[in-house]
């Protein structure tokens, strides 16, 4: 019986590609950047298993010409690259890698929160610049973190592990829950009550978002991109937050309109941001928000450890198995299929 074709959207370590050749005939794009679109639509029709990552799009073409596949498993706990819409209707589950990147996420969040709060990258370049003459009472100031007011906007998993690190810091935390989120929240449940693991929620006071803004000193974003949070934090949202606050975006670059934060920051609306993710993404070096000097902006390194990314490549690998083998993805966004 010849193995069934999987194909594998980027480069896998060779532990993971010696693992999943011995279920699958592995069809994999062999360079370190994205693979195009094209590749992919030209290569999926004998796929059975797609093993893709948030840089993949897969929509309706996909779809379309992988008439054969029988699970897709994506190297991320995003999963708004994905049609799941499509995939349901097509009985495709769909893997993802929740829960294991989210302390790992939650610390750069944090470290964002705190470089952009004390200056620390524009007090590397002012080094690096040989700026460095003497000592100054008034060099770079920032803000102050601890005790300071954090407003945690998305209050899953990632959020909550954020508000942990908060509270070391003894910050009061606002947490804000869209009627959305509550349902995902119950639906995060059923998940984590299937996979056997249960977040537990620090003290906060929940409020609404724009009491968040009003009262926070940092801001920091955690929704999943969905049609609801798609350019949800805008003009409004910038102006309801004080002049000396903070945002911080580790989620998805959409949720919010770059053009109002460039803005923002730029006419003292808010103090400034530090962004793992951005519209576009990749942000080119170009980019106005680039010019800010109160903008910080890496390259979506969240889940960037190397323990945490093998973790993630390991369960993107167990749900393909799984999918093979006709058993249920143990990392599953639409169990609904199995219905
Ligand atoms: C994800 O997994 O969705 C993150 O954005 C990258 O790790």
């Amino acid at each position: 019986m010849p193995l069934p074709t999987v194909v594998v959207s980027r480069q896998l370590s060779p532990k993971m590609w010696n693992y999943l050749s011995t279920y699958a005939h592995v069809v994999s794009w062999e360079s370190d950047c994205p693979a195009t679109h094209e590749w992919l639509l030209d290569g999926i029709a004998e796929a059975e298993g797609l093993y893709c990552l948030l840089t993949d799009q897969i929509d309706q073409d996909v779809l379309r010409l992988g008439k054969r596949l029988r699970v897709i498993s994506t190297m991320s706990v995003g999963y708004d690259h994905i049609d799941i819409q499509a995939c349901t209707s097509r009985k495709i589950p769909v893997g993802y890698t929740p829960g294991i990147l989210t302390e790992t996420t939650a610390d750069l969040a944090f470290a964002l929160l705190m470089a952009s709060a004390r200056r620390v990258v524009e007090g590397a370049d002012y080094v690096r610049q040989g700026h460095w003459a003497e000592w100054k009472p008034d060099l770079l100031l920032g803000t102050d973190v601890f005790g300071a007011t954090l407003g945690i906007v998305g209050f899953g998993r990632i959020g909550q592990a954020m508000a942990k690190r908060a509270h070391g810091f003894r910050m009061k935390v606002l947490a804000v829950r869209s009627p959305r989120q509550n349902r995902e929240e119950s639906a995060l449940k059923d998940r984590e009550a299937m996979i056997g693991e249960t977040a537990e929620e620090p003290s906060v006071t929940f409020v609404d978002l724009p009491t968040a803004l009003a009262q926070s000193d940092f801001v920091s974003l955690h929704v999943p991109l969905t049609p609801d949070t798609n350019q949800f934090f805008g003009r409004d949202e910038f102006h309801l937050m004080k002049p000396s606050s903070i945002l911080i975006n580790t989620s998805r670059g959409t949720v919010m309109d770059s053009d109002a934060l460039f803005h923002a920051l730029q006419d003292g609306t808010i103090r400034g941001a530090a962004l793992d993710v951005t519209d576009p993404e990749p942000l080119p070096a170009s980019h106005r928000l680039l010019t800010r000097p109160n903008c910080l902006v890496i390259p979506h390194l969240g889940s960037a450890s190397t323990a945490t990314r093998s973790l993630m490549a390991d369960m993107a690998v167990q749900n393909v198995i799984a999918g093979l083998s006709g058993e249920r993805l143990p990392y599953c966004v639409n169990p609904e299929v199995y219905h």
